[in-house]
């Protein structure tokens, strides 16, 4: 008889645990509402003007002589700088000493004029959308007729700009053996950083800066096109591919995550097993513990970018100093997690003049707060939640390079990016993708865009 009572429990309990896990997964691949949004919120400043001028403007890259006069007589007049501590070399932050020959080069040998040179070789333009003049890079291939040609919106992130993608460009608008295809390149700056307008209105997130995008694709005549993205460039091109999914026909990324909340558990469901849900590289993100000691080291900047950009900013706006010893400690890292143990940190997997492009692009545009306030705008508006949470059916492509800041297995890309037609990873490179390896980074957006392509004909 008692057996038979603690029989009837164990049955009944098994499938009220059944019940509940089903109703938990089930809430969490529930996809929430689309939200409303206006596809043409005014972000100018002061109220939306009557008429907008659509006009597309030629636009110069100019380090001019009163800028570099003046930055460099700032680097010459610092304050002298605390050493490092004994057998320290980047451990702390920034080496100083290190700092001290970049600054030196910045001075003495960094060729202002010559690096514009090379950034006007493309043809640069700048056109106002919603309130915002935004510059972009457009390359058009002079190609046959038997080629076709793809456009490609190419998004950078933090603290980058479309300079970025100038090591790719030349071969992404150039036909290459074995694809009957080739890109027309539009490389933005995204708002408020580069050359494009900033905001002065509150709640510019990636879910209206991927409206932005769109707008801009729009007025270039592209109804359809890719996009090819990483850091918060993916994130903007993620909610743009998630909110439009008929203008865009194939994404990239070298940064591609899945924030549905379905993701995040089976992250930590996928610690028991990781060798199991990701055979390739488990080591990338389990353990957990080696995760987030990871995570909890290097992202301090983020909390402070997440919660107070305008002190941060404040200071580091006034000094030339100050912005290139913050900037490129987070490239280094980024560049390179395992090199803490030397003064560079990182930093020389990138090419000097290429780091001091962006430092320098973001001094000269005072640019350091509207770039940084895009950490307070993510992950808390409503509307971005919701978007982040849904899933899209534009066939993506995914991107992995070893010291990329966010690694997911495929098994978790796929809750948000429900046709992943390819994924690679590489046993080398680092975030800024286009200028550490731009020929692997070419080859994969070509790979890419012929599964793209395959797709496309399938489903007709
Ligand atoms: C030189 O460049 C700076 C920074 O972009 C700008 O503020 C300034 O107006 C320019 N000066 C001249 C004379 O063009």
């Amino acid at each position: 008889m008692k057996a038979k009572g603690e029989m009837k429990i164990l049955v009944l309990s098994s499938v009220l645990i059944a019940i509940s896990l089903r109703i938990f997964y089930n809430y969490l691949i529930s996809v929430p509402e689309r939200p409303n949004i206006d596809l043409q919120r005014w972000w100018g400043s002061g109220p939306k003007a009557a008429k907008e001028d659509e006009s597309i403007r030629p636009f110069k890259i100019d380090f001019n002589d009163t800028m570099i006069q003046d930055l460099k007589k700032r680097l010459i007049n610092r304050r002298r700088f605390t050493k490092p501590l004994e057998g320290i070399q980047s451990e702390y932050g920034m080496n100083t000493d290190y700092l001290e020959k970049v600054l030196k080069y910045w001075v003495e040998k960094y060729d202002f004029k010559k690096r514009a040179e090379l950034l006007n070789k493309f043809p640069h333009y700048k056109t106002r959308i919603q309130g915002l003049d935004l510059h972009y890079i457009r390359v058009t291939p002079k190609v046959d007729k038997n080629i076709k040609v793809l456009p490609l919106l190419m998004l950078h992130g933090w603290p980058s700009s479309s300079k970025e993608f100038v090591k790719v460009i030349p071969t992404l608008t150039t036909p290459q053996d074995g694809y009957d295809f080739v890109f027309e390149v539009i490389a933005a700056d995204l708002p408020g950083y580069g050359f494009s307008e900033g905001t002065n209105k509150p709640g510019l997130n990636p879910v209206h800066i991927g409206v932005m995008m769109r707008n801009l694709m729009l007025r270039l005549g592209f109804k359809q096109f890719y996009v090819q993205a990483g850091d918060w460039g993916s994130q903007c091109a993620t909610l743009l591919v998630t909110l439009f999914p008929e203008n865009v026909l194939g994404y990239h990324s070298n940064m591609p995550v899945s924030l549905r909340r379905i993701s995040t558990v089976k992250m930590f469901v996928g610690s028991l097993f990781p060798t199991w849900i990701d055979a390739d590289h488990p080591e990338r993100l389990y353990p957990l513990t080696k995760h987030f000691t990871y995570v909890f080291r290097e992202s301090g900047y983020f909390h402070l970018q997440f919660t107070k950009p305008d002190t941060i900013g404040a200071a580091l706006t006034d000094t030339p100093v100050g912005l290139a010893a913050y900037l490129m400690e987070k490239i280094a890292i980024v560049s390179n997690r395992d090199q803490l143990d030397t003064p560079h940190g990182g930093l020389e997997s990138l090419d000097l003049d290429d780091v001091l492009d962006t430092v320098t692009i973001m001094w000269t545009n005072e640019c350091f707060v509207t770039a940084t306030r895009l950490y307070s705008e993510g992950f808390r508006w409503p509307e971005d939640i919701a978007l982040q949470d849904t899933p899209t059916e534009v066939p993506t492509a995914a991107l992995k390079f070893l010291h990329e800041v966010a690694y997911q297995p495929d098994w978790m890309l796929r809750d948000k990016f429900v046709n992943l037609v390819r994924s690679t990873s590489f046993d080398f490179g680092g975030h800024f993708a286009a200028l550490h390896n731009p020929k692997e980074f070419a080859e994969d957006v070509f790979a890419s865009g012929a599964e793209f392509l395959k797709f496309h004909s399938q489903k007709k």
